[in-house]
């Protein structure tokens, strides 16, 4: 089974149509998102439409609870932008595709094999930026989910694409280097936390769209770096009235 694993499509269109063309072309069987499909860009819409047509298995991320948040009246967690950017969508949503977002689940286990969760295994909203943190992402993850399926994670909402394994005899993590397109083989016994970065406002540096392809039969995962028409989703950014930082930061991968 081939899956393709991606996250924060953030209403970007022409990001979220560059990763399901890639998936397409590698073959994927399954595809699979971490969550926050909206905020930030300007097609929410349609981002949401094209994942339920397609047929992908989603979570919630942070700004489809922002959407709970603001019906309950209580004020998001978030900063100005996407404040901004998460009224703008709440308008924007017909009622039924907003019920639909907040009713996804904030973790999944796809298939007894492995957990989709948006932040961390411990908390939604937690950041795992380095092996540290990942230590205490792992201990989560292996006391408060069943195996089999603890042996392998996917996480977003940093948008940064990164690795960690965690070898349970030595008690050891490792951050595994990424490179695009490059194959890293999936070692019985050991655990995996893989962030899948962002399709939709990638922070690396790039303007990209990123995912990940994990083959279960052949046990391995790699990861796309996948150029895309970055300066249509900045005019539309800009044309909805959008901030305008949002369409900057798409071309600086920030
Ligand atoms: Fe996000």
């Amino acid at each position: 089974m081939r899956y393709a694993i991606f996250s924060d499509i953030h209403s970007n269109l022409e990001g979220l149509e560059a990763v399901l063309k890639e998936a397409e072309r590698c073959g994927a069987d399954r595809l699979l998102c971490c969550g926050d499909i909206i905020g930030y860009n300007a097609n929410p819409v349609e981002c949401t439409e094209l994942v339920r047509e397609k047929g992908v298995r989603c979570i919630r991320g942070n700004h489809e609870r922002g959407l709970v948040d603001l019906e309950a009246g209580n004020f998001p967690n978030m900063n100005p932008l996407a404040m901004a950017a998460l009224h703008f969508t709440a308008e924007a949503l017909p009622e039924e595709h907003r019920r639909w977002l907040v009713s996804l689940p904030d973790v999944l286990r796809v298939n007894d094999c492995f957990y989709l969760f948006h932040g961390s295994p411990s908390d939604p909203d937690e950041y795992i930026f380095d092996p540290f943190e990942a230590g205490y992402a792992f201990k989560s993850l292996l006391s408060d989910y069943p195996p089999p399926a603890n042996l392998l994670c996917f996480i977003g909402h940093t948008h940064v694409c990164a690795a960690y394994s965690f070898d349970p005899e030595r008690r050891k993590v490792r951050e595994l280097g990424i490179r695009p397109g490059n194959r890293e083989s999936l070692l019985p016994g050991s655990h995996y936390i893989l962030n899948v970065g962002s399709c939709g406002q990638y922070r690396g540096g790039i303007p990209v769209a990123t995912m990940a392809l994990m083959d279960l039969d052949e046990m391995w995962v790699e990861f796309r770096f996948l150029e895309y028409d970055y300066r249509s989703t900045q005019k539309k950014v800009l044309a909805a009235g959008l901030p305008v930082p949002l369409a900057v930061r798409l071309g600086m991968g920030q």
